[in-house]
Order: structure tokens, then C-alpha cells, then sequence
């Protein structure tokens, strides 16, 4: 009976954790608000949500067990005088708030940092949190457990809660050739056919495939 429930959600395009266990947290592979690139893959990370804020994630992205996107502050820091998401959660089964306004215009109208973007060939490593509003580059890795506060730059290492850039792994002009270069953009027949190139230094693959 079960089963039979979980897939009549699924055929109706609902979340059977996220509506039936009530919880706010639901597989990337179910996040509606998810935009996910060619060929990136996840472990069961979970996306962390209270509003339709973006999850956006490039191609070729590699996300490891336990990772965690918190897409949205939840309401928490809508008022100075309480930490309490007071609207979220005194009116849930409201539609119009005491002063007649409609409740999710009023929430849509709460600033709060949200929404998270992913550029492509990026690695996540096991148990990461991602923070709502932040910008991750291109070719960038991060380190297991890290806590992601703050945007990060393309092709950096970055680890630690909060997370602190460690390396940067090439040069600008290299960065700026792979950017240029895309090579997360080839199809896929041609990748295959250079699939040994991408064993030379990031130098040399940025030097053969750059065109000014
Ligand atoms: C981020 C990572 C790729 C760094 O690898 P690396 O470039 O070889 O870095 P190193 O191992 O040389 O470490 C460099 C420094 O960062 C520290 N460091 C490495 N990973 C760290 C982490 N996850 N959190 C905190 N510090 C970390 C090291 O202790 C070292 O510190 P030191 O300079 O003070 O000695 C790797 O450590 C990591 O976390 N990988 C993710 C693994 C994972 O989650 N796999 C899941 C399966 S897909």
C-alpha cells in the first residue's frame, strides 16, 4: 500500500518524504527547484528548503554522500526583535495573515540570503553544507565536511567550517583558457575521443584546445 502511494505521488509530481513525513528536506533527484547539469551525479545529498529558491548545478559535477544544500535561511532572519520564523510557523495553515494580506506574498517579500549555484566539474566531498546564496566556480573542490559560507572562486580548493580557499590549482591564464575552452560543453562523442588528453597538465590541455 505503501509503494502504491509513493508512486501515485511520484506520477503527480509530489515528494512523498517531503509531504507525507512533513519534513523540509527532500533527494536532489525530487528538488523540483533543482536544475541539474549533464551528467552530474550525487550520492543522496539532500537539499535543505522553506521556499522555491534555486538549486543550480553545471555538468559534470560530483557530489558525495551526506552533502547538504541549505537553499534558504528558513525565515530566521526576518524580524531584529526574535530569531523565530514567526509567519512560517504561527500561520501555517493560513492563507491570509491578520493584516489581510496573503501569507505567501509576505514571505516571498522577507530578504534572506537563498538560492545556491554550481558551476561545472565541481567536486563536493562527503558531509559538505552548502550555505544559502553561495556561488561556487567552475572546476572547484571541496573538501569533506567543509562548511561553504561564502562565495568560491573557479578552480579552488576549499575546506574547513567556515571553509577557507587551501589552493588554487592553476595559474589565471590557465583558469581563464578552461573557462574559454568549456570542455563540459564538448559532446559527448568528442570527450570520448579525447578522453587521454585529459591526462596531460592542465597547461598543456588549456594550450592545445584555447582558440583566441
Ligand atoms: C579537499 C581535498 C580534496 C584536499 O586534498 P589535497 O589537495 O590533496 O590536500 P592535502 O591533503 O594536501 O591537504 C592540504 C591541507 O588541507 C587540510 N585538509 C585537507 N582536507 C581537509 C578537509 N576536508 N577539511 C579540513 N582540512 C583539510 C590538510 O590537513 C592539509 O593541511 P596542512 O596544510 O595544514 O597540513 C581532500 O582532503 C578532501 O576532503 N576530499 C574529499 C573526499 C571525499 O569526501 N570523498 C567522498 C567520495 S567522492
Amino acid at each position: 500500500m505503501k509503494k502504491i502511494r509513493y508512486y501515485l505521488w511520484r506520477v503527480l509530481g509530489f515528494d512523498y518524504q517531503m509531504l507525507l513525513d512533513k519534513t523540509d528536506y527532500v533527494l536532489i533527484k525530487n528538488d523540483k527547484f533543482t536544475q541539474r547539469g549533464l551528467r552530474t551525479y550525487d550520492n543522496g545529498a539532500l537539499v535543505w528548503r522553506w521556499s522555491n529558491a534555486p538549486l543550480i548545478l553545471g555538468k559534470y559535477c560530483s557530489i558525495a554522500n551526506d552533502v547538504r544544500f541549505i537553499v534558504d535561511e528558513g525565515y530566521h532572519n526576518s524580524s531584529k526583535v526574535t530569531n523565530f520564523p514567526l509567519i512560517d510557523n504561527l500561520f501555517k495553515n493560513e492563507k491570509i495573515l491578520p493584516n489581510g494580506r496573503l501569507k505567501k506574498e509576505v514571505l516571498e517579500e522577507i530578504k534572506q540570503k537563498k538560492g545556491i549555484t554550481i558551476g561545472n566539474d565541481v567536486w563536493i566531498g562527503m558531509s559538505a553544507i552548502i550555505m544559502p546564496g553561495v556561488i561556487i566556480g567552475n572546476g572547484v573542490t571541496i573538501g569533506a565536511n567543509a562548511v561553504v559560507t561564502k562565495d568560491i572562486p573557479d578552480y579552488s580548493i576549499a575546506v574547513g567550517c567556515p571553509s577557507k580557499i587551501i589552493k588554487i590549482k592553476h595559474s589565471e591564464e590557465v583558469i581563464n583558457k578552461l573557462n574559454k575552452i568549456a570542455w563540459w560543453d564538448w559532446d559527448l562523442e568528442i570527450i570520448q575521443s579525447r578522453i587521454d588528453d585529459f591526462n596531460l597538465s592542465a597547461e598543456s590541455f588549456a594550450n592545445k584546445y584555447y582558440i583566441k
